[in-house]
């Protein structure tokens, strides 16, 4: 038995399936968007702008600049494989089956969790904007038990059907969710260089001063929570969480050696630059310590201070369809994942069964789309919301150790876009999400190292014997020949 055995960049091209590939650069940078803005800029900026104050822009770009590296190194291994599965398929050709299983383990988790977060923080919208109309949800069915402290709730009713909604667009083909999400994001986008343009005249840069209220990191008497500009990173870090799904696409990509950097790269740089625009502006209005007021829905409470009532309405839609894009992208990512693992026989084939018309794992979509309802339905997002963060950001390090890996083992591969820097920028990705995860509370260890034990029982129980690299011997050296991926 060899834990360790490894597939070659010809075995990942020779193992991918013909889904039809649909996808370019345009596609794949709204799809990246469409994962990357959402719940963190429309939920979490308030929570940030209390813990840094109006450096809560400083934040995010520190973890832009973290994702940057993680997306560089992203980037080549897409570049190198092209292929579904994404840190799972790369961990597959530079470290071999195990770690592969446990990051396409942690990614499933990353990607359930994450759209059943969102479709915590879509419900709440969701709620606001009915009560925008005079109607109203029984308060039971507005959120998860616990959601809210002090009022009664026990399921989480609209998140619960926008993700099933979601799972049927997604099973039905990429052709249909390629456009699908190309017009919410560009709704997106627009709302939001709407809220930019009207905003921006009420800036008052007296309310920039102090800038960093709270520094790099501190503890205020009385509180155990951190506060300051990297204890705020590592809050909205989750905000940047998506931009590695695009990788997912590469085998329903044209020309993926090329498109998936470009894709990875623009959606994060645009993404980057909007946020930091909204975060000045919005500190610019509100005083940093009265997002205490709509730290559940920060841009409508920015809006509502201006006494623009009527934008408050139009935000709210773009703030459902913003994280509408979000859950689809993680949904598709997920089932990619499901896809590529099942393929490889590390889960059983139903995940890895292409619809014969659709053209797309349609059994494993439902599976996991199902799961998830179920889950953001059920279960209060604030237990499981740093677990998307740790799953998100040990892929990021197995991912940057492994372009500094196969830069060693594999120095003449096919690499139609090499990471600059190397080996600086994968080590400073790696330091950073070192960083980031010990921000992290140590519960969220637990709970992860829970996880990662039900994943390892479930490697040891089925997928070791079932995988198809069983008997095959190959356990040497990655010996990547040049891909052509196309
Ligand atoms: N980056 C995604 C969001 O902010 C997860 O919703």
């Amino acid at each position: 038995m060899n834990l360790f055995r490894k597939k070659t960049v010809d075995q990942l091209v020779a193992d991918s399936t013909p889904l039809k590939r649909t996808m370019r650069t345009f596609d794949l940078t709204m799809l990246g968007i469409g994962a990357i803005i959402g719940t963190g800029i429309f939920v979490l900026t308030g929570k940030g702008a209390l813990t840094a104050g109006p450096a809560l822009s400083v934040s995010f770009l520190l973890a832009a600049i973290c994702c940057g590296f993680a997306g560089l190194c992203y980037a080549e291994f897409a570049s190198m494989a092209p292929v579904s599965g994404s840190a799972y398929s790369y961990a597959y050709l530079a470290f071999g089956e195990l770690i592969a299983f446990v990051i396409g383990w942690n990614l499933i988790l990353e990607y359930a969790l994450q759209a059943a977060t969102v479709s915590a923080g879509w419900a709440g919208y969701f709620n606001k904007l009915l009560g925008q109309f005079g109607l109203s949800l029984p308060v039971e069915l507005t959120a998860a038990y616990g959601t809210t402290p002090g009022v009664t709730t026990y399921f989480n009713l609209p998140g619960f059907v926008v993700v099933l909604l979601i799972t049927w667009v997604l099973s039905i083909g990429i052709n249909q969710t390629k456009k699908t999400n190309d017009i919410m994001v560009m709704i997106k986008l627009a709302i939001i260089a709407l809220f930019i343009i009207c905003a921006v005249w009420y800036v008052k840069p007296s309310n920039w001063q102090p800038f960093s209220p709270y520094g790099i990191y501190t503890f205020q008497p009385g509180s155990t929570q951190p506060y300051g500009i990297l204890p705020a990173a590592s809050i909205v870090f989750f905000s940047f969480i998506g931009f590695d799904a695009v990788s997912s696409s590469a085998e329903e990509t044209i020309e993926p050696n090329k498109t998936l950097p470009r894709g990875i790269l623009l959606s994060l740089a645009v993404s980057t630059v909007i946020y930091i625009i909204m975060t000045l502006v919005m500190t610019g209005i509100v005083p940093y310590q009265e997002f205490a007021k709509f730290i559940d829905a920060p841009v409508a409470g920015v809006i509502l201070y201006t006494g623009m009532n009527w934008l408050a309405v139009i935000v709210n839609i773009g703030a459902l369809v913003g994280m509408t894009t979000v859950m689809l992208v993680q949904l598709y990512g997920q089932s990619r994942i499901c896809y590529a693992m099942g393929r490889d026989g590390l889960f059983p084939k139903f995940f890895s069964e292409v619809h014969p018309k659709h053209r797309t794992p349609f059994k494993g979509t439902w599976f996991f789309g199902i799961l998830t309802a179920i889950a953001g339905g059920f279960i209060n997002i604030n237990i499981l919301f740093e677990l998307v963060n740790i799953g998100t950001l040990s892929a990021f390090i197995i991912v940057s150790a492994g372009v500094l890996w196969m830069r060693r083992t594999a120095p003449d591969a096919h690499r139609g876009f090499k990471a600059p820097g190397v080996p600086v920028v994968p080590a400073l990705s790696i330091i950073f999400c070192l960083v980031f995860i010990a921000g992290l509370n140590w519960e969220t260890w637990v709970r992860f190292a829970i996880w990662l034990a039900i994943g390892l029982a479930v490697y040891f129980g089925y997928s070791r014997r079932h995988s198809k690299l069983e008997g095959a011997g190959n356990a040497g050296a990655p010996q990547v020949a040049a891909a052509k991926a196309e």
